[in-house]
């Protein structure tokens, strides 16, 4: 290892001595009531998703000592790491998009900062890289001068999100030590691309050190909140499988999701806790747009995605399917005012149903293909995949891998079914949320409504194992419980 690295330096390859890793952003602005065991809940799901540490954004005058001991704690007894991602965006709880240039900026006093690193950058809990503990950012490039001292009391490595500044100006402060950008979303009804990202790229790569890049990922966006001055909703209808395809092939240092549970702007993919809606109050939002929609099912293939961009190697152990919509045709109920893009973020706005499409999304993690059918209250829509393994780059073999498609609404409302078959039987099936006319308080619901489900012949497979065996992979219970299922069902 000592003279591979020695060869890379010798012929002028930056040496990466450290892995990869994938980050989730995570709102300490919302765990003022957690206890212990949903920090457990947050730890271990992430952990199974194969995540490596949470970005924990803490907003300045945010009373989060309790909730930060807490979250340590667990994180140190369950192996799992954090670091701090300090929010310069507003008030107590105010959590904004950073793309403006605009935006005013919150103070979060240099002591302040210095003082939560050095009480928290010790613990086991606290992630590291090239032996420093990592601190990041949304926004604050105003306070770019703080992170001189800040870094010398800390010896903290700076990764902030300056995305309001670009990665030119932010290289240009000579503080940091690598970047993060925060516009993971497409613009209007486009697909997302990796323009921005290949800019940072570049930028970092030519500073001196080859510094890291983070790169954003996030499956949707959808924001009411008029307390915060935040309405509109970006085209998140392919995102997850378009931007996980992106971050394979673009291959960088760091991965960010955006995000664990920020639930007021629809992007969360942790599991839904009752104990963390008060922003829905504290923002004026009309209701709560994030109760009953879980997102859990986003989580499905992280593992295999997790492992394909450390390694790119990944082997699959469970098949599985996963698919999202949102319950409501997008042109009934009213807006609630929402817009398609924001003026907040520099864009032109237009409605939201120039942005969305009515149709069904749905990726299957594979190791052979599938045929996909969709109905809508028993009326079959045209399923197909837009996307298999052997068309895109980054998959390893031609059959294993993710496909993609969508299958249209056609005007139609009532029970959703799922099925995907191989020959001519049924090894996963899924009923998803009903789509009706009918919004709460007649105003949309652009969130997502986001279910998954293993492949029974997974389990199935592996039912011939010897029962000794079995019963060593705790894993394998669900697999027996869903082959049963089907059993009884065909
Ligand atoms: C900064 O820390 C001081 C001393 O602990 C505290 O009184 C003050 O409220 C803090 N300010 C913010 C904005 O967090
Ligand atoms: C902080 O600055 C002092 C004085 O310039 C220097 O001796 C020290 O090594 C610096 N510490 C770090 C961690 O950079
Ligand atoms: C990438 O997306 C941006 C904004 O979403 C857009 O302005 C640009 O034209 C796109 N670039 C390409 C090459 O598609
Ligand atoms: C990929 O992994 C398999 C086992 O999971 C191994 O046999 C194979 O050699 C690996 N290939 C590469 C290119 O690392
Ligand atoms: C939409 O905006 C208008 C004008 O600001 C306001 O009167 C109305 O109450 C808003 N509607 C909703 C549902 O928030
Ligand atoms: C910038 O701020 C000024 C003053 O608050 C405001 O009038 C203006 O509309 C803002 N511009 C944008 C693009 O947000
Ligand atoms: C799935 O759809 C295809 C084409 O629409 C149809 O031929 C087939 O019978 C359907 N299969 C099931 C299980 O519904
Ligand atoms: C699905 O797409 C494949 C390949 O593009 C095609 O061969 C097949 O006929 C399509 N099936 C349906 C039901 O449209
Ligand atoms: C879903 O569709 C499949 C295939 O048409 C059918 O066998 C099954 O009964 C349906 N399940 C539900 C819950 O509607
Ligand atoms: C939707 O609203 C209409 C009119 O208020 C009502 O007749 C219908 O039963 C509702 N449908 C559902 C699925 O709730
Ligand atoms: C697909 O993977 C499962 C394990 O998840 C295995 O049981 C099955 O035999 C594999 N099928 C093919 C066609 O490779």
């Amino acid at each position: 290892m000592r003279l591979f690295l020695a060869l890379c330096c010798l012929l002028g390859v930056v040496c990466r001595a450290q892995a990869k890793a994938v980050f989730a952003h995570y709102l300490m602005g919302n765990t003022a009531t957690f206890g212990p065991s949903d920090w457990e809940t947050d730890i271990q799901e992430a952990q199974a998703a194969g995540i490596d540490a949470f970005a924990l954004d803490v907003g300045s005058g945010d009373n989060v000592a309790l909730p930060l001991q807490m979250g340590f704690e667990t994180a140190a007894y369950y192996g799992f790491k954090m670091f701090f991602s300090f929010d310069y965006s507003g008030g107590t709880g105010t959590i904004t998009d950073g793309s403006s240039s605009n935006e005013t900026e919150a103070i979060w006093p240099k002591d302040n900062v210095t003082a939560l690193i050095k009480a928290w950058s010790s613990s086991d809990a606290y992630y590291t890289y090239q032996g420093k503990p990592l601190v990041s950012t949304f926004e604050g490039p105003a306070s770019a001068d703080d992170w001189t001292d800040i870094k010398n009391e800390t010896g903290c490595l700076f990764i902030p999100d300056w995305t309001s500044i670009g990665p030119k100006a932010a290289l240009k402060t000579g503080v940091v030590d690598g970047l993060f950008y925060w516009g993971g979303w497409p613009w209007g009804p486009e697909s997302v691309n990796t323009t921005i990202d290949k800019q940072y790229m570049a930028a970092l790569a030519a500073a001196d050190d080859n510094k890291p890049y983070i790169m954003p990922i996030s499956p949707w966006f959808y924001t009411n909140m008029p307390g915060y001055d935040k309405n509109w909703v970006w085209n998140g209808d392919n995102l997850w499988y378009d931007r996980w395809q992106q971050a394979l092939d673009l291959s960088p240092d760091f991965l960010e999701i955006i995000s664990w549970n920020d639930f007021g702007e629809s992007h969360y993919i942790g599991p839904l806790h009752t104990t963390e809606y008060a922003q829905f109050k504290t923002a004026d939002s009309p209701y709560n747009y994030a109760a009953n929609m879980p997102h859990d099912g986003w989580r499905a293939f992280l593992p295999y995605l997790i492992a394909q961009y450390k390694t790119g190697n990944a082997s699959l152990s469970q098949e599985s399917l996963m698919v999202w919509y949102r319950a409501h045709p997008v042109a009934d109920c009213t807006t609630g005012n929402t817009t398609g893009n924001a003026i907040s973020q520099g864009q032109t706005t237009m409605p939201p149903k120039d942005i969305l499409q009515d149709r069904i999304f749905f990726s299957a993690l594979l190791n052979a293909t599938a045929d996909i059918n969709v109905t809508i209250n028993g009326n079959p829509s045209a399923a197909n995949w837009t996307n298999t393994p052997s068309s895109s780059s980054s998959s390893s073999s031609s059959s294993t891998g993710i496909y993609h498609g969508s299958a249209p609404f056609d005007s139609h409302t009532g029970a959703v079914n799922i099925t995907l078959t191989r020959n001519n039987k049924i090894v996963a099936q899924l009923t998803g949320i009903d789509i009706t006319p009918n919004c709460t308080d007649d105003i949309q619901n652009y969130n997502a409504w986001v279910g998954s489900v293993k492949v029974a012949e997974s389990g199935a497979a592996r039912l011939r194992q010897p029962l000794s065996c079995f019963f060593s992979t705790p894993l394998l219970v669900p697999g027996l419980l869903l082959a049963g299922y089907f059993y009884t069902f065909l």
